[in-house]
Order: C-alpha cells, then sequence, then structure tokens
C-alpha cells in the first residue's frame, strides 16, 4: 500500500511565552488536518512546556539544538523537508533574532536555511510588542516575504489589557490555509494521469500484461494534488494506494483506459501519461479457461495507440506528458524519437534494463521537453522526478497565460 499524506510537512516553532500551552491545541489541529508535524520548540521555551509534550502529541522527536541529533545535517534537512513553517508563539526576542539572521538555536537556524513560507504568530506583552523595535523587526519581516499576524486585543497573563493575545487557534489554522493555497502553483488546473499496467484477457484466468507499479504516476497525481490540483487518476491494475482528495478510475485494458482518458480530457489542463499501456491484446478472448494443451499460441492484435490519438485531439492550452521505459539502445534517441513521433510535450524516458525502476522509489532517466530542454536523473527518488514535472507544468500554464504565479 501506498500512503500519501493529507497535509504538508510543517514544522512548528515555538517561542519561550506563555502562550506556548496554547500552541499544543494549534499542534492537535495541524495534526488532524492532516499535517505531519514536527515541533521544533526554543530551549527557553521549554520552561514553559516542556518536550516531553511535543513529542507525545506529535509523535516525533522535538529537538531544540543543533546538536540534539546525530544524522544528517539537523537544520538544513529540516529546512529542506519543510513546506511550511509556523513560529508560534513568536516572542519579541525570538522575532528579534529572525529579523537579524541570527542562528544560534535549530529553529533560526532552520529559519534561515528555508525556502519555505514563514508564518509568524507574535504573542507577548503589549508594550513589547508596540515597542519600536519590535515593530521595526516586524515590518523588516514582511519586507522579506514572511508573514506575520496581528496579535488578538484582550486580557494577558500579566492582568494588563491590550494588543499581544496568541489569537484563537481557527484564525490561525485559516492564515494557515490561506498561506498555502496562495502558494499553490496548480490552482484551478485540472491534472490527468494514467498509472499502472493495463491487461488484456487471454480468457477468464489469464492475460497478458504490462509490469508497472504506478509509483511514478502516483508520485505525481500527488504532487500535482499538492499544488492545488484537480487530480484524476485512471488507475489500471497499481499497486494499492491512498491518495486522498483525488478522484480515482480503476481499468484493466487499454480500451478501459482509453475511454477513461475520453471523458476526462475534455475538461482537462494537462495529461501526464505513465501507464504502460500493452501495445497488443489477443485477437480473440477466450470465455472458458483454455486447457494447457490449447494454449500454444495466441494471435495478437494491435491496441490503439492511445496517447499518440489523445494528442491529436490536443488543443494548444493542454499540456502532455509521455513516459517511455527502454532496455536497449541510446536513451536520449529513443526518447526525443518517441517525443517527436506521440506528438507531446515532455517526455520522460527511464532505463529499465535489468528489471530497473519497477517499483522501485528510484529511477535513472531523461526528462525531454519538446523545445529541446533536457534534465537527467540519476537514481533520483521518483518523488524529485514528480516535482520537476509538475514544475515544468507550472511554468508552462504560465508562458500559456492561465497560470498561478
Ligand atoms: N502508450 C499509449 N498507448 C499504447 C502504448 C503506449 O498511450 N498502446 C503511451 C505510454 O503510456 C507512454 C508512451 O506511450 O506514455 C510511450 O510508451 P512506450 O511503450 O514506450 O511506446 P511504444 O509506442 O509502445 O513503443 P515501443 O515500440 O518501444 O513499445
Amino acid at each position: 500500500m501506498i500512503n500519501f499524506p493529507r497535509g504538508r510537512e510543517v514544522i512548528l516553532g515555538v517561542g519561550a511565552g506563555i502562550a506556548a500551552y496554547k500552541s499544543c491545541d494549534l499542534l492537535r489541529r495541524l495534526i488532524d488536518v492532516g499535517h505531519s508535524t514536527t515541533v521544533i520548540p526554543t530551549s527557553s521555551s521549554i520552561n514553559f512546556v516542556g518536550r516531553t509534550t511535543w513529542e507525545a502529541l506529535s509523535g516525533k522527536p522535538a529537538p531544540s539544538e543543533l546538536w540534539d541529533s546525530n544524522e544528517g545535517v539537523a537544520h538544513v534537512d529540516a529546512a529542506k523537508r519543510a513546506e511550511l513553517i509556523v513560529v508560534a508563539p513568536a516572542t519579541a526576542d525570538l522575532i528579534a533574532r529572525i529579523a537579524t539572521g541570527r542562528a544560534d538555536d535549530l529553529l533560526t537556524s532552520t529559519i534561515l536555511a528555508t525556502t519555505a513560507p514563514i508564518l509568524i504568530v507574535p504573542a507577548m506583552h503589549p508594550e513589547m510588542y508596540l515597542n519600536p523595535a519590535t515593530q521595526s523587526n516586524i515590518a523588516l519581516l514582511r519586507e522579506r516575504g514572511l508573514s506575520v499576524m496581528e496579535p488578538a486585543i484582550g486580557k494577558l497573563t500579566s492582568g494588563d489589557e491590550g494588543i499581544g493575545r496568541f489569537p484563537e487557534t481557527s484564525i490561525i489554522l485559516k492564515e494557515i490555509n490561506q498561506l498555502i493555497s496562495s502558494r499553490q502553483k496548480l490552482r484551478n488546473k485540472k491534472i490527468v494521469v494514467t498509472a499502472g499496467g493495463t491487461i488484456e484477457a487471454i480468457d477468464p484466468v489469464r492475460y497478458i500484461g504490462n509490469r508497472s507499479s504506478g509509483r511514478q504516476g502516483l508520485e505525481i497525481a500527488y504532487r500535482a494534488r499538492s499544488e492545488g490540483a484537480c487530480v484524476t487518476v485512471i488507475a489500471a491494475n497499481t499497486e494499492e494506494f491512498n491518495l486522498p482528495g483525488v478522484k480515482r478510475i480503476n481499468v484493466g485494458s487499454a480500451r478501459e483506459m482509453q475511454n477513461a482518458m475520453k471523458s476526462e480530457l475534455d475538461t482537462a489542463d494537462a495529461l501526464i501519461m505513465s501507464a504502460a499501456v500493452v501495445d497488443a491484446k489477443p485477437a480473440a478472448r477466450s470465455e472458458e479457461k483454455i486447457s494447457k494443451e490449447n494454449l500454444v499460441e495466441i494471435t495478437l492484435e494491435r491496441n490503439p495507440d492511445l496517447l499518440a490519438e489523445a494528442a491529436q485531439q490536443k488543443r494548444p492550452n493542454q499540456v502532455f506528458v509521455g513516459f517511455a521505459a527502454e532496455t536497449e539502445g541510446n536513451l536520449l534517441e529513443r526518447g526525443l524519437r518517441k517525443l517527436h513521433s506521440k506528438g507531446v510535450d515532455y517526455l520522460y524516458v527511464t532505463d529499465v534494463s535489468g528489471g530497473r525502476v519497477f517499483g522501485e522509489e528510484t529511477t535513472t532517466g531523461i526528462l525531454l521537453s519538446k523545445r529541446g530542454v533536457s534534465w537527467n536523473f540519476l537514481e533520483a527518488p521518483k518523488v524529485e522526478v514528480a516535482s520537476y514535472i509538475v514544475d515544468r507544468l507550472a511554468e508552462d500554464f504560465v508562458e500559456l497565460g492561465s497560470g498561478n504565479e
């Protein structure tokens, strides 16, 4: 079973404010929504909420210092993995450290090393919040593209009243959703992904088929959905998978796949044809199981080329991506030939000699574009190829005038 997360890889940074306890609720809600959340509390925040609480609630280690992990480079790994960093509560000191580019603990180092969007949720005493030093630090952070929420107004722990309260969890979650969706590159786009291998029945128990776990297509479907696309997966005998929020059409044969494609492609912005389609089928399917004595020869007839036929109907604002699995010859040459003969915008040609790639998590191949650009992948995770393809789609939509910039 291939499981895909429902949400994002989120880092929850916790500063040393009394509102740290309210962040426990935020963490629970982030996890409920499906975000895989890692807590990075500052060392002094541990005086308010202990590490054990964060680890129990998140089910993961909650390190504070660069030295807490002995695997990899902790802050770089965390920064790369993160799709969003939320700092809640952010104290005046933490805001000042982020604004000056300090990297003196795991949280600030991770913030400095990430390219993910960052949401700062300040919570502190009103005098500290309104102090020109804090205000100018906040202005600087906003100028640099970080999102900084306004604190709520009301009664504070000190007994004073004013601006500086930690906002309601629901308001922070709304802000998080907005931040995620405003960055999604495939918003309002419909992507159709074919995945797996089609099969053609010989008789009720036997079939001929193509090997394919469907993993590469499913990774693309997952990435496209994360980028806000409305995704349909036409699945032919793939490994079992769980892809929340994606429409799934199960098919068996090439003909069934073709019918499903016809019904989906009219409204689609892109087709990702990662399925391995059987090129031929038995000319006649026996209704009864053929006895082994009679199972000596199968007459085959050609299946249509689903991709090439669909590409003939392709609208100029649609982007089509084909795949090719090769075992011999020059990968680049064979790929280029198929890119043009199929009439697609991109083609990922992969080397499957010696049974490589099928069902594995890595792939070696070349992504070719009809504009003559190519990208090489060597034992690369299929997720990486998926991200590249999704990025190319997003870029092309921008160029076609229908993208989300
Ligand atoms: N394809 C298709 N219909 C077919 C065969 C292939 O739509 N009957 C699609 C595949 O989904 C893939 C691309 O065409 O995206 C290339 O598949 P491949 O099997 O490499 O191409 P073929 O044209 O079948 O070439 P070969 O002779 O090497 O099998």
